[in-house]
């Protein structure tokens, strides 16, 4: 399927979205949510995908939710579109979600990379939540996500200043996983997610929605979850297969059942 605002391929079992407002550095408008979220909803019921990842330009990963296009709004328009709530769907994407980053990732395009399930940054990647110089705040989950994963201390600084943190201190502070030459960015990140569709399938998912019931629920019945998750994994033919190719010292053949 053609898209206005962003490229698909598919590179073997990876799905890889390329954001395409160059001109606009990849500022995210209506129709580019709209995009991303229906071909996110593509990979996730196509069975021969097994992780998908997103990435934008070298300058840009995305420089922000579109300005332009919020400008005028009224606080009714903003609020009867419930304005930003259609990227909600993306957090019912059950495949596992990589986000590439080289160049600004502000605003909504920090926010939309920490909607992703990790984040491989380019060396001369920028992190920021500059809304406060427009007068305004984070609306994509910058005040929530950012805080989680950098603390209150980097948060408050980055959302009461609007400056922007480069890879290393990204790195530093866990709000990336790993920082890889700008060059290569792209690359790394399909290595990662091939790695990632190599396994079996449904124990991704299941370790996917292990780590992020840690962000919603207490420690106690996050180890219960856990553990319950674990053990219904003996019903997996991956798991018997899995183990058995450890004991035969070969490759797994997982099939995803
Ligand atoms: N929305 C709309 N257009 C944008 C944009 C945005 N967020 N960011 C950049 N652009 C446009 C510019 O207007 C410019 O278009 P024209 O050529 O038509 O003038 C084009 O992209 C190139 O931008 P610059 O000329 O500004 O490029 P630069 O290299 O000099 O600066 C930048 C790069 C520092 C990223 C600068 O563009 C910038 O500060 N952008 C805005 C960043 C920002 O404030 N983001 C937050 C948006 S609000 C938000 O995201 C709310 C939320 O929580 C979801």
């Amino acid at each position: 399927m053609a898209y206005e605002t962003i490229l698909v391929e598919t590179r073997g079992k990876v799905g890889l979205i390329t954001l395409n407002r160059p001109k606009a550095l990849n500022a995210l408008n209506s129709q580019m949510q709209e995009d991303v979220v229906a071909a996110l909803q593509a990979y996730e019921a196509d069975e021969t995908i097994g992780a998908i990842v997103i990435t934008g330009s070298e300058k840009a990963f995305a420089a922000g939710a579109d300005i332009k296009e919020m400008h005028q709004k009224s606080y009714i328009d903003m609020y009867m579109a419930d304005f930003f709530s259609g990227w909600d769907a993306m957090l019912r994407i059950r495949k596992p979600i990589i986000a590439a980053v080289s160049g600004y990732a502000l605003g909504g395009g920090c926010e939309l990379a920490m909607m992703c399930d990790f984040i491989i940054a380019g060396d001369n990647a920028k992190f920021g939540q500059p809304e406060i110089t427009l007068g305004v705040m984070p609306g994509m989950g910058g005040s929530q996500r950012l805080t989680r994963f950098v603390g209150k201390s980097k948060a408050m600084d980055m959302c009461l200043t609007g400056r922007m943190m480069d890879a290393e201190e990204a790195e530093r502070s866990g709000l990336v996983s790993r920082v890889v030459p700008a060059a290569t960015l792209v690359d790394e990140a399909l290595k990662a997610a091939e790695k990632i569709a190599s396994f079996s399938l449904p124990a991704v998912l299941m370790n996917k929605e292990a780590v992020n019931r840690s962000y919603e629920t207490t420690l106690t019945e996050g180890l219960r979850f856990e553990r319950r998750v674990f053990h219904s994994m003996f019903a997996l033919e991956d798991q018997k297969e899995g183990m058995e190719a450890f004991s035969d010292k070969r490759a797994p053949n997982f099939r995803n059942q």
